[in-house]
């Protein structure tokens, strides 16, 4: 038997023994029936094949699993085209954003839709969201539970979508998809790659709001991604 044949027996024998005891009631593997029906899609190219942003949507549904759920107003999933060769990625809502349920509408969205025109683009044409989908209270820092909640949502949004391009804005989104302590600072300027995606960090546009100076090295980040484009 090859180690892939070997490979399928084990795994088809995992998945019965757990629907064995799933059905019958065992204790510990009290599951519903959709759980059911996912292990039973387990190896088989379905299980991820049917995902779309809508499904994806529907099964964050009203999300309760963090503590931003108890003082948020609405979630902010994502907005744009789902077939986007660009995603930019923020940090959270502030509080435009959980007002109305639309990333990056307030003061800082402004500013990255001007980012996005100049480089010839429009809203409509790149996907934009966040690490959080809640907004922090008093617009405080992510912390690393909410982040652990909510980051697999983004990572499935992003295999959807299949950008060729992301650009991480800010110290925590850029800190989150490469998995570093590394400062913003340290971290733009250059492309790396994030599940086979070209990824570039750059400053967050709330911090341009308080640095204008650093525009300039912005405007260099977006000259990098409009020649890579
Ligand atoms: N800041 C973010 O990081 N995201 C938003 O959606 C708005 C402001």
């Amino acid at each position: 038997m090859t180690n892939c044949q070997n490979h399928t027996v084990v795994f088809e024998e995992a998945k019965r023994t757990l629907q064995f005891l799933a059905e019958t009631g065992c204790s510990g593997f009290e599951c519903s029936k959709k759980s059911l029906d996912t292990v039973n899609k387990w190896g088989k190219k379905e299980l991820f094949s049917k995902e779309t942003l809508e499904t994806i949507q529907s099964d964050l549904g009203d999300c309760r699993r963090c503590k931003l759920s108890n003082t948020r107003k609405n979630i902010v999933f994502g907005k744009g085209d789902p077939r986007a060769r660009l995603v930019f990625v923020g940090e959270g809502p502030g509080f435009d954003e959980d007002a109305s349920g639309e990333p990056f509408v307030g003061a800082a969205g402004k500013l990255l839709t001007k980012i996005i025109q100049a480089i010839k683009l429009t809203r409509e044409q790149v996907y934009i969201c966040n690490i959080l989908k809640c907004r922090p209270p008093g617009n405080r820092n992510p912390e690393p539970d909410e982040i652990n909640k909510c980051f697999p949502f983004l990572k499935r949004q992003l295999a959807v979508i299949k950008p060729d391009f992301i650009c991480t804005l800010g110290t925590f989104a850029s800190q989150t998809l490469l998995e570093t302590k590394k400062p913003i600072s340290k971290l733009r300027g250059r492309f790396y790659d994030f599940m086979g995606i070209k990824l570039i960090p750059t400053y967050h546009p709330a911090y341009l709001l308080r640095s204008p100076d650093k525009k300039r090295d912005v405007w260099e980040d977006m000259k990098k991604l409009m020649k890579e484009y």
